[in-house]
């Protein structure tokens, strides 16, 4: 998504933790598109700097048009039901971490009275299932919580998206063996950039997985239960 904000001649701020990796990803965006590219800090797990985080973005870009926010934490499931701190890991990152941060961006650009945030979410926050329910509930709380954010901010200018996408190959898929509708990063970008272009409220990428998804959630919990999936 940073290439292709940055090939529309957008400034783009990459924020994580791994400054290396972000530093040899700002390299390849700026040779890519001859757009300007910073990087700075971001922790999820550190809600009390995600002001500072954002100040610094701010001081670096002179003015934060929009957000992407793309983190997540899938864990591990079968371990986050026996280890406490696996599933704290989980909920910190895909909920807490996400509000936090998406608050303090919200506050910015609804003083703003324009700008945007799109906030990668998961076709996993749409039904518990009994694979993945940790994560899939920190997504829905964020999809919740999104929804609130777009009423709120609508009415300064502020477009809020959420992104719902299926299973994406990147690190977050690395290994994992028969995945369904696998789709890859770059499609996944432009799908996400050309529904943004259209002030969609939520996207579903590929656009397949809003008719799984409402099949899916029509099944009578009676049945579902008695499902593994
Ligand atoms: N890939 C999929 O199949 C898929 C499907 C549906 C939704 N999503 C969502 O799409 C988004 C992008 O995921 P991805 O596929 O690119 O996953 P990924 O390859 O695992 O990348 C996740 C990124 O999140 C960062 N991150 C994790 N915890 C963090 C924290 N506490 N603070 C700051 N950064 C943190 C990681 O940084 P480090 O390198 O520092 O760990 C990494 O850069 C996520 O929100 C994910 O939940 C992905």
């Amino acid at each position: 998504m940073a290439l292709e904000l940055a090939k529309r001649g957008h400034p783009v701020y990459l924020a994580g933790r791994d400054q290396e990796e972000l530093a040899r990803t700002a390299s390849d965006l700026q040779l890519r598109s001859g757009a300007p590219v910073w990087v700075g800090e971001f922790d999820a797990g550190r809600p009390d700097l995600h002001s500072v985080y954002f100040e610094e973005a701010r001081v670096a870009c002179g003015k934060i048009e929009g957000v992407v926010l793309a983190f997540g934490y899938l864990g591990d499931q079968g371990r986050a039901e026996q280890e406490p701190d696996e599933a704290r890991r989980i909920m910190e990152a895909n909920y807490n971490g996400a509000v936090s941060i998406l608050l303090v961006a919200a506050n910015y650009l609804e003083a703003e009275g324009a700008g945007w945030i799109v906030a990668l979410g998961s076709v996993s926050g749409d039904r518990g299932r009994q694979s993945n329910y940790i994560y899939g509930s920190a997504k829905a709380g964020t999809a919740v919580f999104l929804q609130g954010l777009r009423s709120r901010l609508f009415k300064s200018g502020v477009h809020v998206m959420t992104v719902k996408p299926g299973p994406v190959d990147t690190g977050m898929t690395f290994g994992m063996e028969g995945l369904p509708l696998l789709a890859q990063p770059d499609a996944v970008s432009r799908a996400i950039l050309n529904a943004l272009d259209k002030r969609q409220d939520v996207v579903y990428v590929p656009w397949p997985w809003r008719l799984i998804m409402a099949v899916l959630r029509a099944v009578p919990e009676k049945l579902f239960k008695r499902t593994s999936i």
